[in-house]
């Protein structure tokens, strides 16, 4: 089938590469020249797992295309995919103006009957609006241009295994013709369909990502607990996971959820609840632990040390989660912030975000701080007199406890991802403290 994806993120360009993996004749537009002759290249502008080396594959066959050219590409496909952002307001509403963009490109060119599909995660009843949209700006009013919805699950780091090997597929449409055409796209991949209306596979969408936020606050809620009350939440955790209704997954406590997801959908769903009279409360909850949670770490080790001035502090870990060079929502840059304004000397090491990092904040002095960086960890724990641990990559679980002894001034450690074992690091003499034990 011919298929158009437009915006090449996260969502739209693994969908794209994996449309094209399965068979499909895939265009991705983006509005940047430069990214498409990357793309074109067979680079990918996101660090993904597997993605280049399936771009190159498709690229060679013949089957994935990039252009700018939407006039073009808009014209004949079989379905558009929309897979632009929808970045959070101050308000924690969506914005929705990248939609808008493409949906009146696509009103102003489409020449065939076409399904529009939306891929990024919207507030329920925005594909009510997306269809009323392009049925205003249709140049040819006799065309028939559906809208349906198909939400995306896929989790950064793991975007190519997780779409090619999705647990479901959610598809949300109004008429048959709609639900028949987007089963035959997913028939190549061979996954779980799950049909409903369009409202709620939107609503899915938020329900899930809400869900997994909410696990998430209530370990780290229950971690705090647990420190308070002399319990592990690592043993507690392993506890729960053996029941099968509260499953095993996402029973992490940390430093709190960070990424491109979570923290917006649950302040957009929120949001959405505000306006219609409801209050959310369990979303509410999640929002409010998490927001100390990211800033917990910092505060658990100012009550230790009475100031941070000209103090060399070690970071490990940047990155929101491991497998990923993403930095948005990372409990990294609150910390590091609040570090940097108390006057800490920072080194931090992170095995591929740094580079986002430094455009955040730049080599050198930083309000009453200062921040360098370097890609080997034992630098930044040389005479170090505190270490932070904020994302659990393996490079730096690998490190030895000793290490952390030998190489910084004083062996004192924040691990907000629990990754050492505190026993082992009391054995080789560090001061360890980590979330919720
Ligand atoms: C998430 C969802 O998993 C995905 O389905 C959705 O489409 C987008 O949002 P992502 O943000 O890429 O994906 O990462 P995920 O692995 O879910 O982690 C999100 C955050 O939660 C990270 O900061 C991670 O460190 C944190 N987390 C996750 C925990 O603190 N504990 C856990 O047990 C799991």
């Amino acid at each position: 089938m011919k298929l158009v994806v437009a915006g090449t993120g996260y969502v739209g360009l693994v969908a794209g590469v994996c449309f094209a993996e399965k068979g499909h004749d895939v265009t991705c537009v983006d509005v940047d020249e430069n990214k498409v002759k990357l793309m074109e290249s067979g680079v990918s502008p996101i660090y993904e797992d597997g993605l280049e080396e399936l771009m190159k594959r498709n690229n060679a066959a013949g089957r994935l295309h990039y252009t700018t050219d939407y006039k073009s590409a808009y014209k004949d496909p079989d379905a558009i995919f929309i897979g632009v952002g929808t970045p959070e307001q101050p308000d924690g509403s969506a914005n929705l103006s990248y939609i808008a963009t493409v949906c009146r490109q696509i009103a102003e060119n489409v020449e065939k009957d076409c399904l529009v599909v939306v891929k990024s995660t919207v507030p329920v009843g925005t594909n009510d609006h997306v269809e009323q949209f392009i049925k205003d700006f249709l140049v040819r009013k006799e065309l028939h241009i559906e809208v349906a919805s198909n939400p995306e699950f896929l989790a950064q780091g793991s975007a190519v295994h997780d779409t090619l090997h999705a647990a479901r597929i959610i598809i949300g449409t109004e008429s048959e013709e709609a639900e028949k055409l987007l089963r035959e796209i997913y028939e190549p991949f061979q996954l779980p369909i799950v049909a409903m209306n369009r409202r709620s596979a939107e609503m899915t969408k938020y329900a899930c990502n809400d869900f997994l936020a909410l696990k998430i606050s209530y370990m780290n809620d229950i971690a705090n607990l647990c420190e308070k009350i002399g319990a592990n939440i690592e043993d507690v955790a392993k506890g729960m996971s053996y029941d099968a209704r509260i499953g095993a997954n996402f029973l992490k406590a940390g430093i709190g959820y960070g990424g491109s997801c979570f923290p917006k959908d649950t302040k957009a769903l929120k949001f959405q609840a505000h306006k219609v009279g409801y209050r959310l409360r369990t979303v509410e909850a999640a929002v409010d632990v998490n927001a100390d949670q990211k800033t917990a770490l910092f505060y658990k080790a100012s009550n230790r040390m009475i100031s941070f001035e000209h103090l060399k502090v070690a970071v490990l870990g940047l990155a929101f989660k491991p497998g990923t060079d993403d930095l948005r929502e990372a409990p990294s840059i609150d910390n590091i912030a609040l570090l940097l304004k108390n006057g800490a000397d920072i080194v931090a090491y992170d095995p591929v975000a740094m580079n986002n990092f430094k455009k955040k904040f730049p080599e050198g002095v930083v309000e009453k701080g200062t921040i360098s960086y370097t890609n080997q960890i034992e630098e930044a724990l040389k005479d170090a007199n505190i270490c932070f641990i904020f994302t659990e990559w393996k490079e730096i679980r690998k490190v030895k406890p000793e290490t952390f002894k030998q190489l910084m001034r004083t062996p004192l450690a924040y691990d907000g991802r629990n990754i050492f074992d505190p026993e082992k690091m009391k054995a080789a003499g560090v001061e360890y403290y980590s979330i919720g034990r």
